[in-house]
C-alpha cells in the first residue's frame, strides 16, 4: 500500500514539475516576445486609425494659426485698427500665412492695411506680403486677404504664381528675365558672350516650361536666330514662325554641324576685320542660340543606315559636334543650351559640361546623385533634392558673372495663348538668313555623310 502511495506522490510531483517547467518556459518566452507584440499592436492600431497621427498634427497647426492670428491682431491694434468680435477675421493657412479680414464696423482702407502689413513683415519673418481686396461676404461687406510669404523660400516660391507677363523688363543679351526670386526681384540668364547653359530636373519639374519662357524672351531680341530641337517638338510648336524647329536626330546633327561650319566662316570674318570676337550683330550676322531639349534622348539616338550594315549611332556624332560647338563658338556669337533630366557623365562629355556652366538651372532633382545635377562644386549651396516635385518651376539658378552662388527662384510660366501672341508679335524679327535659300549655302552634312 505504501508502495502505491509513494508512487502516486512521485507521479503528482513529476506532473507538477512538468507543468511548472512548461509554464515557466512559456512565461519567459512571453516576456521576451512582449515588446514585439506591443509594437505589432501599435502598428495595427495606427493602420486602423490613421487619423490619430494626422489629428495631432492638425491640432498643432490649429494652435499655430491661433497664435499667428493673435500676433496679427496685435499688429492691427498697433496700427490703429481694433478687430471686433463680430468681424470675420481668420488665419486660414500658416505657410504662407494667409489671413482674411472682413472689416464690418470700421471701414479700414486698403492703404492703411497695407501700411500695417508692410510694418509687420519682420514680425512674421516674411520676405514679402500681398494685400488683395475680396468680394463681399454673405453680409455684403467687402474684405481683404493678406498673405505673408515667409522665409521658407521653397514654400513661398511654390505658393507664388509667376507668369510670363509678370516679367515686365525688356530682355537684352546681357540680362534675360526668366523668373522671380521669393523677394519679388527678377532672376536673369545671360547670352552675353557665353558658351550657353544647362537645365536639369526631374520629369515634370518644369524644365520645358522654363525653356519656353526663355525662348519667348529670346524671341524679342533683334538679330537673334533661334534654333530649337527636341524629341517632343510639339512643346514648342507655337514658335514655328519665329524659331527653327527640329525633332529628327539626323536633322539636329546636321544643324549642329552647319553651325560649326558657320563658326568657321565667322572666324574668317573676324580675321578679315581684325576682330577678337563678334559683338555687333546684324540681319546678315545674327546671334545664334541653339536650344536642345530632351538631350538624353537625342544623345542615345541610333538610326538605321540605309546602306550600312550597322545602325548609325547619331547620338555619339551629336556629342562630338556639341563638344566642338561648346569649345569654340561663343566668340562667334553662338550659344548652346542643353536640357535633360540629369547630366550623367556617360551622357554629356565632361568637358562639354564644364564649358556650359554660364547659365545653370536646376529644378527638383528627386533621387539624382549630386554629381549628376548641375551644381557639382556647389551642391551644398543648391540642394535641389529638397525641392518637392509638386513645386513646379521652383529651382536653383546660377548665372555666371552676375551671381555669387546659386539662388532659389521660380521660373515664369507661359501659357499657350501668350506663346502664340509673342510668336506673332516677333515673327518679323526672325533673321532672313534662316530661310532655306541661305541654308543651302551652308555645307550641311547629308544623311549618312
Ligand atoms: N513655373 C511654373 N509655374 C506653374 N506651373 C508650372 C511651371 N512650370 C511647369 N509647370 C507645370 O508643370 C508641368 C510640367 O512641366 P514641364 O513639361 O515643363 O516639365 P519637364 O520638366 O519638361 O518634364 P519632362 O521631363 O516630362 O519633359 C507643366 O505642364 C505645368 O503645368
Ligand atoms: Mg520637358
Amino acid at each position: 500500500m505504501e508502495w502505491v502511495e509513494d508512487h502516486l506522490r512521485l507521479s503528482v510531483l513529476l506532473l507538477f514539475s512538468i507543468v511548472g517547467g512548461v509554464s515557466l518556459l512559456f512565461g519567459l518566452y512571453a516576456v521576451a516576445i512582449a515588446p514585439l507584440w506591443l509594437s505589432l499592436g501599435i502598428i495595427y492600431y495606427s493602420v486602423r486609425h490613421p487619423e490619430s497621427e494626422v489629428s495631432i498634427q492638425q491640432d498643432e497647426r490649429d494652435r499655430h494659426r491661433k497664435r499667428l492670428k493673435e500676433q496679427f491682431s496685435e499688429c492691427l491694434r498697433e496700427g490703429g485698427i481694433e478687430p471686433q468680435d463680430e468681424e470675420q477675421f481668420d488665419c486660414l493657412n500658416d505657410n504662407p500665412i494667409r489671413f482674411v479680414y472682413h472689416p464690418m464696423r470700421y471701414g479700414s482702407t486698403k492703404e492703411r492695411l497695407e501700411r500695417i502689413v508692410e510694418a509687420s513683415l519682420p514680425a512674421f519673418k516674411a520676405v514679402r506680403a500681398d494685400v488683395e481686396r475680396l468680394p463681399p461676404n454673405e453680409e455684403g461687406f467687402f474684405g481683404y486677404e493678406v498673405v505673408f510669404y515667409t522665409e521658407t523660400e521653397i514654400a513661398t516660391l511654390t505658393a507664388m504664381s509667376v507668369l510670363f507677363d509678370d516679367l515686365r523688363e525688356e530682355p537684352t543679351r546681357e540680362r534675360i528675365p526668366i523668373g522671380l526670386y521669393a523677394t519679388g526681384e527678377t532672376a536673369y540668364m545671360t547670352l552675353d558672350g557665353v558658351v550657353g547653359g544647362m537645365i536639369a530636373g526631374q520629369s515634370r519639374s518644369g524644365k520645358s516650361a522654363a525653356t519656353s519662357s526663355f525662348i519667348a524672351m529670346l524671341s524679342r531680341l533683334e538679330n537673334e536666330r533661334l534654333i530649337v530641337c527636341s524629341n517632343k517638338i510639339m512643346d514648342f510648336r507655337a514658335y514655328e514662325d519665329r524659331a527653327e524647329l527640329h525633332d529628327d536626330p539626323v536633322d539636329v546633327l546636321n544643324v549642329v554641324n552647319s553651325l560649326n561650319d558657320e563658326a568657321e566662316r565667322r572666324k574668317a570674318y573676324c580675321l578679315e576685320h581684325g576682330l577678337k570676337k563678334i559683338e555687333q550683330f546684324s540681319d546678315d550676322l545674327p546671334h545664334i542660340t541653339l536650344i536642345i531639349d530632351e538631350y538624353a534622348i537625342l544623345r542615345t539616338s541610333v538610326v538605321e543606315d540605309p546602306d550600312g550594315k550597322k545602325p548609325r549611332k547619331v547620338g555619339d556624332e551629336v556629342d562630338r559636334a556639341v563638344f566642338r560647338a561648346a569649345s569654340r563658338n561663343a566668340a562667334y556669337g553662338m550659344s548652346i543650351f542643353l536640357i535633360t533630366q540629369r547630366f550623367m557623365s556617360g551622357l554629356v562629355d565632361t568637358t562639354t559640361r564644364s564649358l556650359l556652366t554660364s547659365n545653370l538651372l536646376g529644378f527638383s532633382s528627386g533621387d539624382a546623385r549630386s554629381d549628376e545635377m548641375l551644381f557639382d562644386t556647389r551642391a551644398d549651396e543648391a540642394p535641389s533634392c529638397e525641392i518637392p516635385i509638386s513645386s513646379k518651376g521652383v529651382g536653383y539658378i546660377f548665372c555666371e558673372g552676375h551671381m555669387e552662388k546659386p539662388r532659389l527662384f521660380k521660373a515664369a510660366y507661359i501659357d499657350e495663348r501668350t506663346e502664340k501672341r509673342i510668336a506673332e508679335e516677333t515673327r518679323h524679327l526672325r533673321p532672313k538668313d534662316t530661310d532655306y535659300g541661305k541654308e543651302e549655302r551652308l555645307p550641311i552634312q547629308t544623311r549618312g555623310g
